[in-house]
């Protein structure tokens, strides 16, 4: 019998590109495009389960084995560092995490720098790797809004276009790393259900080349 395989998309934009590669690579599910507020779905025909996350969450049921795919942000595999295995670069979701601030902010490193972010651990790894002291304030959105209300100095963000910094009078002024949603596997699935999680991971290579 044909194995299931469990595949957690990220909500929103992102997760609906991801979905429509993987409905192209040959497992589609077509109940996830009626209008609906559930959150599975199943194509028993082609062996897959579909289920609609948090974005940052989909590292977690990944890492947990409750799903055995996932679609998530190099981003957010950076910050938390989960134990799975990265199959696939999908090339969508496409962005870079900077270091940006107010257009006249000059480090001149004889302070600690105020960084606020939504990633802690990609910002301390970012300024270990420099020597530089730094006091993290973590906040969850509108990250822009910290360096202007003069809270922090600097922000580690997303910048996708740059229009959130150009219309918040800020701009970038290093970039840390390049970001994209990637396809990620459990460990333990990806050993018992090789052969569906490849043929899955095959399909998607011959769609994004
Ligand atoms: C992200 C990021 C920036 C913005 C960058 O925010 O944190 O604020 O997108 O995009 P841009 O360069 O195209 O302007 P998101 O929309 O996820 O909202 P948030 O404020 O809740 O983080």
């Amino acid at each position: 019998m044909k194995e299931m395989i469990s595949i957690a998309l990220p909500k929103g934009r992102l997760g609906e590109k991801a979905y429509k590669i993987l409905a192209d690579a040959g497992v589609e599910c077509p109940a996830i495009n009626e209008e609906s507020r559930k959150l599975i779905f199943e194509n028993a025909e082609k062996g897959v389960r579909y289920f609609w996350v948090k974005p940052s969450d989909v590292v977690i049921y990944v890492e947990r084995g409750a799903a055995d795919i996932g679609i998530a942000g190099k981003d957010i595999i950076l910050e938390y560092s989960p134990d799975i295995y990265e199959l696939a670069d999908l090339g969508i979701g496409k962005c870079r995490m900077a270091v940006a601030a107010k257009k006249d902010f000059c480090d001149k490193r004889d302070t600690t720098l105020r960084v606020a972010t939504k990633f802690p651990n990609i910002a301390k790894d970012y300024y270990n790797k420099q020597s530089r002291e730094i006091d993290i304030i973590k906040l969850n959105g509108s990250i822009e809004l910290a360096p202007i209300l003069e809270m922090s100095d600097v922000i580690v963000d997303i910048v996708e276009t740059g229009k959130t910094l150009l219309e918040n009078d800020l701009e970038p002024k290093q970039d840390i790393v390049d970001i994209s949603a990637r396809l990620i596997a459990n460990k333990v699935s990806y050993k018992f259900k090789n052969k569906e999680i490849r043929t899955i991971c095959e399909g998607i290579e011959k769609i994004i080349k």
